[in-house]
């Protein structure tokens, strides 16, 4: 392996944490595009979690010449320095995270020890093994606003107000990513991005639970789908188009903090609506608040129904991205919008029944 990186030196080094989810699959795809060597941390797991890069890696044919994975985990230092040490990346993109906003509410240390510590353990590697001109990208969020009551939309100024273990720890992240480039000047940026979501999104989260729930109640594999707050307001993305923002802001001639939206906001109830209608369900809704209930007006069937546990004890009702700055100075700006993104996902998923 040391030889092999040695002759293929002049390609640049990304270093992906995070390279088994959602956004490392796309964004390994994306630098092999652009000639890169990629190096992708996946963490030891009794079943397989490498799904989503499947189809670039196989650890029996070795489908990828410029791809490698590495056994680590975020929480180890050791693991963390040696495979810093060993691949000496122009690159580094950490997307590990405990991602899930409720979970966080119920393992809330081994949140902050992810998605908090996580981010000073790499930059503590960087700064100690004097890898000075090692490019870093963390992966904050705008579950950092939180809870906004006049500040929309939100932009790279709006002040944060974390309503979650999860936001909290983004914070801790977010400005130690911040600290580690103003005080050792290490190329450390934040891409603080909305919502994204796409076919690989995971399933607990509520796009691909609503896509999925729907086209398996039209394909009468479901019966009904139960679901928390309705109300909650999201700027959705495509993954696609923000993995692509992550290289710009590492290409970009300094190190900052952009914020990656597509300025576009509808409620859950909305999302479900744009899907019922089309999958050609037609949905109705009645009563309110934890009675109320989705009905499929021509099978005169509940589909959708509320239950308290999906709930959060901290929720984000409304978030909106101002992304003027990146589309300015990264000239960035969304290839897809919300009926394209919910097109692809409703595709996807009838394509995965009909196999
Ligand atoms: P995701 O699908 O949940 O992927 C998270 C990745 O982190 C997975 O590869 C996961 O590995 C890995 N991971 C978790 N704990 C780890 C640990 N202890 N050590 C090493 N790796 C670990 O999330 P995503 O949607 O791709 O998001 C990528 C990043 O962007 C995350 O940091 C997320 O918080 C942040 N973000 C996401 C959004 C969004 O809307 N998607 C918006 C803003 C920010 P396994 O596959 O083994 O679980
Ligand atoms: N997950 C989930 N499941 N959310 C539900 C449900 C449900 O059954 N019902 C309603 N919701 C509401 C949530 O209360 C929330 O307000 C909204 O749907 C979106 O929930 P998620 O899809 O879980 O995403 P999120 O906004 O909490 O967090 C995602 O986006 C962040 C960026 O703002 C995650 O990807 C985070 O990792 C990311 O940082």
């Amino acid at each position: 392996m040391g030889n092999l990186i040695k002759k293929k030196r002049k390609k640049k080094i990304a270093l992906i944490y995070g390279v088994t989810g959602q956004d490392g699959s796309y964004l390994v795809e994306f630098l092999l595009k652009k000639n890169y060597i990629v190096h992708g941390v996946k963490r030891r797991s009794s079943s397989a979690n490498t799904d989503r890069i499947d189809h670039i890696y196989d650890s029996i044919n070795f489908k990828n010449k410029n791809f490698f994975i590495h056994y680590g985990d975020i929480t180890d230092s050791s693991s963390v320095f040696n495979i810093i040490n060993n691949t000496k990346p122009n690159e580094i993109y950490n997307l590990a995270a405990q991602s899930h906003v409720r979970v966080s509410f119920e393992i809330p240390e081994y949140t902050a020890n992810t998605t908090a510590l996580g981010t000073l353990r790499i930059l503590e590697a960087l700064k100690s093994l004097n890898l000075f001109k090692t490019k870093y990208y963390q992966a904050s969020s705008s579950e950092m606003f939180g809870k906004q009551k006049s500040n929309i939309p939100q932009n790279e100024s709006t002040k944060f107000y974390p309503m979650s273990v999860y936001g909290v720890s983004k914070v801790f992240a977010h400005n130690t990513t911040i600290l580690y480039r103003e005080a050792y000047g290490i190329f450390a940026c934040n891409g603080i991005l909305f919502n994204h979501e796409s076919p690989r999104r995971g399933p607990n989260f509520v796009t691909k639970k609503i896509v999925q729930g729907l086209v398996r109640i039209k394909l009468k594999k479901q019966k009904v789908l139960t679901l928390g707050n309705l109300y909650a307001i999201r700027d959705w993305g495509h993954a696609i188009d923000y993995v692509e923002s992550m290289w710009k802001i590492m290409q970009y001639k300094k190190p900052d903090d952009w914020v990656i939206a597509t300025n576009y906001e509808i409620s859950v109830k909305k999302f479900i609506n744009l899907c019922a209608k089309k999958l050609k369900i037609n949905l109705i809704w009645k009563n309110n608040a934890e009675k109320e209930v989705g009905i499929d007006k021509d099978l005169k069937k509940t589909i959708i129904k509320i239950d308290k546990k999906y709930f959060r004890p901290g929720e984000v009702d409304y978030l909106k991205g101002d992304f003027s700055k990146a589309r300015k100075q990264l000239k960035w700006k969304p290839k897809y919008n919300i009926n394209s993104l919910i097109d692809e996902m409703i595709k996807s998923e009838l394509n995965f029944h009909e196999k």
